[in-house]
């Protein structure tokens, strides 16, 4: 595997030594997209939040801080971001478990806002994925996907057979093909860096 490919393998599933230094390099590097994640998942003091892939964990203790006095809940498949996540003071009080988008370990409905950043690349089954979020998401409750675009990744240098690109109206299809309702799309630059955020809503009443 080229160099590219070995980093992006570890930005895909951060282990060891050089996982652990990943996770503030990705929140460095993620702040405007983070920014732009924390906008559109439109956080209301009370919710229960979740984020999916939290990484180095700078989005989830905005959501946490934004929601409070409700929840905020991480998952992350890495173990050692796991780690570095229960060490973090910004996220004491947040619940974080290990898992993926494909099988959340949360109960039915307990949500009411999901967001991800830069995960959608990785998912292995996104039918799968997408239903695991609809499920633990309230009625009504509201879904953000943020990424980067595929000018951005293709700047950085990633690899395209790792960071699998997509684009703002694919992601809007995926979630209208899904079941989610009022999906809207932001896009924004920081830096030079360039993302959108795709968000919808579970219906508010089951057909
Ligand atoms: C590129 S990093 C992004 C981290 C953070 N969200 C950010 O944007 O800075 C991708 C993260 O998603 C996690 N991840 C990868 N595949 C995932 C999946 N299928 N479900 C949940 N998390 C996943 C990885 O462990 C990694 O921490």
């Amino acid at each position: 595997m080229k160099p590219a490919g070995l980093l992006s393998g570890q930005l895909r599933h951060p282990r060891g030594w050089i996982g652990a230094l990943l996770g503030p390099v990705m929140n460095r590097s993620n702040a405007g997209l983070n920014r732009l994640a924390l906008e559109q998942s439109r956080i209301e003091p009370g919710n229960q939040v979740l984020e999916i892939g939290f990484g180095g964990g700078a989005l989830l203790e905005m959501l946490l801080a934004s929601a409070m006095p409700g929840i905020a809940a991480g998952v992350e498949l890495s173990r050692v971001l796991l780690r570095s996540g229960q060490m973090r003071r910004g996220l004491r009080g947040a619940v974080l478990r290990e898992g993926a988008i494909e099988s959340l370990p949360f109960s039915d409905a307990v949500f009411d806002r999901v967001a991800t950043v830069n995960t959608i690349y990785f998912w292995s089954d996104p039918a799968r994925g997408l239903r695991e979020v609809e499920r633990v998401l309230k009625p009504g409750g509201r879904f953000t996907i943020g990424f980067h675009t595929e000018a951005d990744l293709r700047r950085t240098g990633v690899s395209k057979a790792v960071f699998r690109p997509i684009d703002g109206f694919s992601v809007e299809t995926l979630l209208a093909d899904h079941g989610f309702v009022s999906i809207s799309s932001a896009v924004g630059r920081a830096a030079d860096r360039e993302f959108i955020c795709v968000s919808g809503h579970r219906e508010r009443t089951t057909p």
